[in-house]
């Protein structure tokens, strides 16, 4: 069966899926035939219902995931969780079938609804956006075509409706203001009576027509790579580029700009949420730029990549006549824009052009036409982007080779491409009209996968017979989306974005911002995670793994998510099996992974930023928690003593920093729960004594000792979990003692434990650093021990808050 583009939508209560086939040259008017649009009532379960029903809607049109040829996905606005499932899901399925992954506002995918529907004039969207406001949009509809007059935006009606209804009127035109969209169920007054108010002839459009479905999608992809979309529509195909639409900051940046305001701070005049950002941006100038993509790791010459039209014509021409050997005039150029079988991407450094690509599409062959770089930006990868990004684009193609001339003499150009699998395949001699030069003839297979399959098999296989499974993980339960690849004992490539900047000022982890670094960052860690476990060019295939691995429990749920609903993509994309793993096992196997021959039965202190337990396991794979933390975590407590010593976030290496050089026993903190005769833990006491102490001491003007008091607390923390540890350890009879979680890095604490440990001849073990705070290494390691004898997740998994370890559970 031919091409298919598969369409889905997850920003409302309503989960839409379209498939549609592809029957025309790409940005044709109506190069697509709708086979199916469906919508489902799925209010907060769009993370389980989602790949079960793209199954079932290629299964009812005999499809199966190898048709799909690219991915349409609504980037909202709407729940950001919700959005954030879908746009994960679509990188995660673009990722792993290797197909071109493309975004819409699925504001646009509505109207084009309702252009569908027949209507024709104006259009008044009113989607619901919670908190008591609405995403209001005006569109006009002409002969089957949406104009919508501005971006997406949020606001209460009665902020917003005074500017939409002067819009209206400013257009002059004629006819009947339909008004549509689930805004309406609670807005339905408001909207209607500004409306009468301004002497508006409006009528109610039937509710089915305010939601999404997938033919709206498709329509709307068409539409905005037309340019016919407010939105700037990101065409690289690139999963790495499809950012959720956001229309608000999160909550703990509003409120610090509240309260900017209230101190008589300046704040720009009008901050939005940018696409690609936690943090607000100023509307207006590059930010509303097409998104650099997210190479969270690859950001030393951070071009932006978008295709070219025929503005940029001008800088084109300035950049090829630059070059010593100048190929295309200004009237091959403009020719180019004329023909529909052509791809030409550019790439962007603040706006400016400084480099472009052009390929053809001919005679089943992606040709290449043209690469070339400005002298500012050579050097720096930024060909080797085009041209990826070129036949990433090229993929919509379906051809298997791709081909190009270059110059014999151009040696860095020829190893590049050798670098990318292409091949010598002869000469045109004399082929150049400047010199009389001859071309070399190159050619590389289109689906890089398969290049670097070849490759890998060739290289890797006697060594792979001896390890276990080869795992790919991601782990994004908290503030690092992190990526790696481990054979059993063997760490291939560990990759850890870490989010702390972006928490730092507000002392701790703020979940929402975290969602929306992780969505940034997921698919430029994945990729690069693939890429490190190898020197080569070639990254490691998704074919040459045998599991897949994520962390699905316990965390910031709405941070579990995203890694979550990526995997279950890229699973589904590329059929490998998924493994769910629980971070805090996570942690233990860091020990495992570092210290091979740990042995059952073990004791494991997790003390980390969001953990604080004690566990045994009897077996591998068994475990009972001891006892566990009634409050704060451990570095929950160091961070925040920090907050209160006036010092910034983790606190964690800070205090134990500070605490070398006082006197741990200068001041008698409490030491909670250390003759409780359980395992329980509680840290608030000590940290609300310890606050205590500091102000007291500010109010006195007594000078604050900062050494002393970090030391002091550190040795309260450390005695009551030596003290616990020793008897868990001498309870059950372990031979074994495993340290694991972030805190695992304070040298004190280790010391304490190591020492008390020696006396009871029981064996230590601390993981270094790299796999004591949050990785994927550790996800990974956990999930090669059930790997082969273990179900894998299913389509229908979900991320969970809370998990316990226990087995059975209890
Ligand atoms: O395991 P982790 O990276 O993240 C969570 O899963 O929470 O742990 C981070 C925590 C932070 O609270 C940090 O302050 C703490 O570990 N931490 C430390 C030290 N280094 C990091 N706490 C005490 N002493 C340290 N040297
Ligand atoms: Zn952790």
């Amino acid at each position: 069966m031919g091409k298919v583009l598969l369409s889905f939508d997850t920003a409302g209560d309503f989960l839409s899926v379209g498939i549609a086939r592809y029957t025309g040259e790409p940005l044709n008017a109506h190069p697509f035939d709708i086979l199916s649009s469906e919508s489902f009532p799925a209010p907060r379960r769009a993370n389980i219902m989602l790949l079960s029903k793209i199954d079932e809607a290629l299964a009812e049109l005999d499809l199966d995931r190898g048709d799909i040829a690219a991915v349409v996905v609504g980037r909202g606005p709407g729940s950001f969780t919700g959005v954030r499932i879908g746009v994960a899901t679509a990188k995660g399925i673009a990722r792993g079938l290797g197909v071109p992954l493309y975004g819409v506002s699925t504001t646009d995918a509505i109207a084009q609804r309702i252009a569908a529907s027949g209507h024709e004039g104006w259009a008044f969207i009113a989607a619901d956006a919670m908190r008591k406001e609405i995403y209001p949009a005006l569109a006009y509809i002409e002969a089957g075509a949406v104009s919508r007059v501005r971006r997406d935006y949020v606001g209460k009606p009665e902020a917003v409706l005074p500017d939409a209804i002067d819009e209206y009127r400013r257009s002059s035109a004629g006819g009947t203001l339909l008004v549509a969209g689930n805004g309406l169920l609670k807005h339905r007054d408001s909207i209607t009576s500004a409306f009468e108010t301004a002497g508006i002839d409006y009528e109610m459009a039937d509710e089915s027509l305010g939601m999404v479905d997938g033919a709206g999608l498709i329509a709307a992809y068409v539409a905005a790579a037309n340019g016919r979309s407010p939105e700037p529509f990101v065409d690289t195909g690139r999963p790495g580029d499809v950012f959720p639409i956001y229309t608000r900051m999160s909550d703990a940046e509003e409120i610090e700009r509240v309260k900017k305001i209230a101190a008589g701070d300046s704040v720009p005049a009008y901050e939005k949420a940018s696409d690609r950002s936690g943090v607000g941006i100023l509307v207006g100038g590059d930010s509303l730029d097409a998104p650099a993509g997210d190479r969270a790791l690859d950001s030393a010459f951070p071009v932006a990549l978008r295709s070219l039209v025929p503005s940029d014509i001008e800088a084109m021409v300035a950049i090829e006549e630059a070059l010593e050997h100048p190929e295309w005039t200004r009237g091959l150029i403009e020719a180019e824009f004329e023909l529909i079988n052509r791809i030409w991407v550019g790439a962007f450094l603040q706006g400016e052009l400084v480099g472009f690509a052009g390929f053809a599409d001919l005679a089943g062959d992606v040709h290449v036409l043209d690469v070339v770089t400005a002298p500012t930006a050579r050097r720096k990868g930024v060909a080797r982007k085009l041209i990826l990004t070129g036949m990433q684009r090229a993929l919509e193609w379906r051809t298997n080779k791709i081909t190009l001339e270059v110059r014999v003499s151009n040696d860095s150009a020829i190893k590049l491409y050798e670098s990318l699998g292409f091949v010598q395949a002869g000469v045109r001699p004399s082929y150049y009209s400047d010199n009389h030069e001859d071309a070399l003839i190159m050619w590389g297979e289109m689906v890089t996968d398969e290049i670097a399959q070849t490759w890998w098999s060739s290289v890797s296989r006697q060594e792979r017979a001896e390890s276990g499974a080869r795992i790919l993980a991601l782990e994004s339960s908290c503030d690092e989306t992190a990526a790696a690849v481990v054979e059993e004992n063997t760490v291939m490539s560990n990759v850890i974005a870490s989010q702390i900047d972006f928490h730092a000022r507000f002392g701790g982890v703020v979940p929402e911002i975290a969602s929306r670094k992780h969505i940034e960052a997921v698919t430029g860690v994945i990729d690069e995670a693939l890429a490190a476990t190898s020197a080569s060019a070639f990254s490691m295939p998704l074919s040459a793994l045998d599991a897949l691995a994520v962390t699905d429990s316990p965390g910031l749920v709405g941070a579990l998510v995203v890694g979550l609903a990526f995997m279950k993509g890229l699973s589904f994309g590329c059929a490998k099996p998924l493994y769910g793993i629980n971070h805090l096992e996570g942690h233990i196997y860091a020990n495992i992974l570092a210290h091979p021959e740990i042995e059952t039965p073990f004791v494991a202190l997790l003390v980390s930023g969001g953990h604080t337990s004690l566990i045994h396991s009897s077996e591998p794979g068994f475990y009972r928690t001891l006892g566990e933390t009634l409050d704060d975590a451990t570095g929950e407590a160091f961070d925040k003593v920090a907050k209160a010593l006036g010092l910034s976030y983790p606190g964690g290496p800070i205090i134990s920093a500070l605490a070398e050089t006082g006197n741990p026993r200068a001041i008698a903190f409490p030491r909670a729960m250390m003759k409780s005769g359980d395992y329980a833990f509680s840290l608030s006491g000590l940290k609300t004594a310890v606050i205590t102490h500091i102000h007291k001491a500010q109010e006195t003007g007594e000078e604050l000792a900062a050494n002393d008091i970090a030391a002091s607390f550190q040795q309260a923390v450390i005695d009551v979990q030596v003290s616990k540890s020793v008897r868990a350890v001498q309870e059950t009879g372990a031979k074994w003692f495993l340290l694991a979680g972030g805190v695992a890095a304070n040298k004190a604490l280790r010391e304490g434990l190591a020492q008390a440990m020696e006396r009871l001849d029981v064996k230590v073990s601390v993981p270094p650093f790299v796999y004591c705070t949050d990785n994927a290494a550790m996800i990974a390691r956990a999930a090669a021990a059930r790997v082969f004898h273990d179900a894998p997740l299913d389509f229908t998994a979900d991320a969970s808050a809370r998990a316990s370890l226990d087995f059975p559970k209890i």
